[in-house]
């Protein structure tokens, strides 16, 4: 098939995307929630997502920046819930697997949608969290802002958490539909650039993340047990999807590789 690899019937996925790694020399990774369901952490649009939850509205209101202005405690009750699940958290095999893939020279960087920080919690040095972080939060009035740790109090203090200085509301570093992403133009330019772009636990469905694939001008392996969204992926591009576990396909990737962490 022009620009694809083909269904090849019986072959061994874990052997041919462990060639590839072999024989590339600047791989990227772009990385959804599914990354972490084997962590702990619930993904959104996964059989068991965020976004299957019955709350009444609509789940996706979490995290939008019209209606946490209008009740931002709906997004606090959530990201409560959230901050607990990351009390006890661990990174995956798949994050150690690409944080070794860093430390070997192989990979260039990793675009993260996610916000747990499991990735650098593995060793992964070269993270751009796309979609934010939780690592700093600030008063969306005058612009003070807190640390983890401080925000941490903050928001286990109070049912909305406010700023001591103007009263105003205290958001988390995370980037909410209707607000622009971080370290697009970076995350644009490593795609570009790669030879070996990774695809792993993402629907691909919310852009601009979801259009970084169509700059790639390598190979794409695409590693989703669930729903995929091809509208956005380039026809030309050999592009192989793995539709398994997340953390079983690389463990088998890695019985080719021998990669040693652990
Ligand atoms: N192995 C393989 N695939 C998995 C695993 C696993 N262990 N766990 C989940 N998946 C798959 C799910 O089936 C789903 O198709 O990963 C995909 C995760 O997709 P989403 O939940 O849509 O997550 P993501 O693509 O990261 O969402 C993008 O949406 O709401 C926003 O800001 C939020 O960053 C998020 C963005």
């Amino acid at each position: 098939m022009e620009g694809c690899f083909e269904k090849i019937p019986n072959c061994n996925l874990a052997q041919i995307c462990a060639d590839e790694i072999k024989k590339a020399n600047n791989i990227v990774l772009l990385s959804g929630a599914g990354m972490s369901t084997n962590a702990g952490i619930p993904d959104f649009r996964g059989p068991n997502g965020i976004y299957r939850r019955q709350l009444g509205v609509n789940p996706e209101r979490i995290f939008d920046i019209d209606y946490f202005l209008e009740d931002p405690s709906f997004f606090y009750k959530f990201h409560r819930e959230f901050l607990q699940t990351l009390k006890n958290i661990k990174p995956t095999y798949a994050h150690k697997f690409f944080a070794a893939l860093e430390k070997n020279g192989k990979l260039k960087g990793i675009i993260t949608q996610n916000i747990d920080s499991l990735h650098q919690m593995a060793g992964s040095k070269n993270v751009m969290e796309i979609h934010g972080g939780i690592w700093k939060s600030f008063c969306i009035d005058c612009n003070k802002t807190w640390d983890y740790e401080e925000s941490m109090k903050l928001v286990f203090s109070q049912e909305v958490p406010r700023c001591d200085r103007c009263g105003g509301i205290i958001k988390p570093d995370i980037v909410f539909f209707g607000e622009m992403v971080k370290h697009l133009e970076e995350s644009q330019k490593l795609v570009k650039e790669c030879d070996l772009l990774f695809v792993v636990g993402s629907s691909l469905v919310v852009t601009p993340a979801a259009l970084l694939p169509r700059l790639a001008r390598g190979k794409i392996i695409i590693v989703n047990k669930g729903e995929t969204n091809k509208s956005y992926l380039p026809s030309n591009i050999p592009t192989l999807h793995v539709e398994q576990d997340i953390d079983e396909f690389f463990k088998a990737v890695n019985y080719h590789i021998g990669l040693d962490f652990e």
